[in-house]
C-alpha cells in the first residue's frame, strides 16, 4: 500500500482547502472546480479575444491574471495554475495545435519505438520556466487561506493524445498498441511517468501546495488492463508527487471500477465523477483516504432548486466526514452560467457540517 506523508500535529495547516486534503476536521466543506478559468467566464473570454491559449500560457502575467478570475470572481477555497495538461509535450518534440470547436491536434503522434526514442528529455524547471514563474507569482498574491493547485496529465490520459494525435472516443490506436506491443507501450509511459514526476515536484519547488494528477480518460479501461498497463506507471508518478509532502489529488472519470486500483497507484485524494454515488464510493475506497467530487457539470445548468437540492445531497452523502473537497466529477462547461457556479460555492460554504455528522464530530 502507498504511505501517506502526513503533516506533524505542530505543523497542521490553517488553509481549510489542505485540511480537508489531510482529512482534518473543518468549519466548512473546501470547494473549487476543475475548469475554474475558462471560457464560460467573461472576464476570461476578453483576454482570449486578444490571445490565444497558448500566449495566455507563456505569459506569466496573462496566466496570473487568469489564475486569478475566479477567486476573485466564486470564492473557492483553493486556485488552479491556468496552463494545460498537454504544455510538456512541446518541448519534448510534440507538434501541438489548439484548434478551434476541435481541441488538441497533434501534428506527429507516436506510434513506433522510432517516435519514443526521439521524444527528448526535459528539464521543467528550463524548459517550462514560464509556468514555474507563474506559481512563483502567484503564490505571493494569492490570500494566504486559498492554496495554489499544480497539475499535469496521468500517463495513460498523456500517453492516449501522444498516440491518437488528438481527442478520441474510443482509443483504439492506443489499445492497438497496447495489446500489439507491450514493451513499447510500456516504453512510453515509462518515458512520460518520469517527466511527469519531475514537472509535479518542479511545480512543488516552485511553490505549489497541492498536485492533482488528471487520468481524465483512464476510465476507458477495465480493471485488469489498469492494473497491467497503467497502474505500475502511475505509481511512479503520485509517489515522487506524495514524497515531497504534500497532498496529491488522483482524478479519474467513469474510474467506479478503477477505484481501488487508483487508491494502491496512490494520492492523499481520490477525485470522484458523478456516475457513482459519493457515499458508496467513500465506502469502498476506505475511510483512510479523502475524497473529491462529485456533481455533474450538467447540473449546473440545472434550475436553481434542483441544483441546490443536488449540491446538498453531496454535502449530507459525506456526513460530515474529515476529509471531503466539494467539486464538480469533471471541467466546468464553457455553457455554464457563471451565478450558478457562485451559488454553488454559497450553499457549500453554508452547509452545516456539524447537524450532518450525526453525533461523529
Ligand atoms: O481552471 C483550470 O482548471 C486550469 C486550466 C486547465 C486547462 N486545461 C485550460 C484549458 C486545466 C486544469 C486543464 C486540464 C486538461 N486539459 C485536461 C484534464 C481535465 C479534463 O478536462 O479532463 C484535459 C483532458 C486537457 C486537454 C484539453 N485542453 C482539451 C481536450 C482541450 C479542448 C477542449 C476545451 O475545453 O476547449 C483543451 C483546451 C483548454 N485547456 C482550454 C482551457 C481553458 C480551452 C482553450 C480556449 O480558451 O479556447
Amino acid at each position: 500500500m502507498e504511505e501517506h506523508v502526513s503533516p506533524q500535529a505542530d505543523s497542521e495547516p490553517t488553509e481549510v482547502f489542505l485540511r480537508a486534503c489531510w482529512r482534518l476536521p473543518v468549519d466548512h466543506t473546501p470547494v473549487w472546480f476543475m475548469r475554474q478559468a475558462g471560457r464560460y467566464m467573461a472576464e476570461y473570454r476578453a483576454i482570449r479575444e486578444r490571445y490565444s491559449l497558448l500566449e495566455i500560457i507563456a505569459q506569466p502575467d496573462l496566466a496570473v491574471e487568469v489564475t486569478l478570475q475566479p477567486v476573485q470572481s466564486l470564492g473557492v477555497d483553493a486556485a488552479i495554475v491556468f496552463k494545460d495538461i498537454l504544455l510538456p509535450l512541446i518541448p519534448m518534440g510534440i507538434d501541438l495545435e489548439y484548434v478551434k470547436d476541435k481541441g488538441p491536434v497533434i501534428h506527429n503522434p507516436v506510434r513506433t519505438i522510432q517516435d519514443i526514442s526521439a521524444l527528448r528529455p526535459i528539464v521543467p524547471e528550463d524548459d517550462l520556466s514560464n509556468v514555474m514563474e507563474t506559481i512563483q507569482i502567484l503564490r505571493q498574491e494569492l490570500p494566504a487561506a486559498v492554496p495554489l493547485i499544480g497539475f499535469a496529465g496521468a500517463p495513460f490520459t498523456i500517453a492516449s493524445y501522444m498516440i491518437e494525435g488528438g481527442s478520441s472516443r474510443h482509443y483504439l490506436v492506443t489499445k492497438s498498441l497496447m495489446y500489439s506491443d507491450p514493451n513499447t507501450w510500456h516504453k512510453l509511459m515509462d518515458k512520460i511517468a518520469q517527466m511527469t514526476a519531475d514537472y509535479l515536484v518542479a511545480q512543488i519547488n516552485a511553490g505549489a501546495q497541492v498536485v492533482q494528477l488528471f487520468d481524465s480518460w483512464v476510465g476507458a479501461l477495465s480493471p485488469d488492463d489498469y492494473r497491467q498497463y497503467v497502474l505500475p506507471h502511475s505509481t511512479v508518478v503520485l509517489k515522487a508527487a506524495s514524497e515531497t509532502g504534500v497532498p496529491v489529488i488522483h482524478f479519474g472519470t467513469a474510474t467506479a471500477t478503477l477505484l481501488k486500483a487508483m487508491h494502491q497507484a496512490g494520492g492523499s485524494v481520490i477525485g470522484l465523477d458523478w456516475r457513482i454515488m459519493l457515499d458508496q464510493a467513500w465506502d469502498h475506497l476506505g475511510h483512510d483516504v479523502a475524497v473529491q467530487g462529485n456533481l455533474d457539470p450538467a447540473l449546473l445548468l440545472a434550475p436553481m432548486p434542483v441544483l441546490e437540492q443536488r449540491v446538498v445531497k453531496i454535502l449530507e452523502q459525506a456526513r460530515g466526514r474529515p476529509g471531503h473537497i466539494f467539486n464538480l466529477g469533471h471541467g466546468v462547461l464553457p455553457q455554464t452560467d457563471v451565478e450558478s457556479v457562485r451559488a454553488v460555492v454559497e450553499i457549500v460554504h453554508a452547509y452545516e457540517l456539524h447537524a450532518a455528522s450525526n453525533g461523529e464530530a
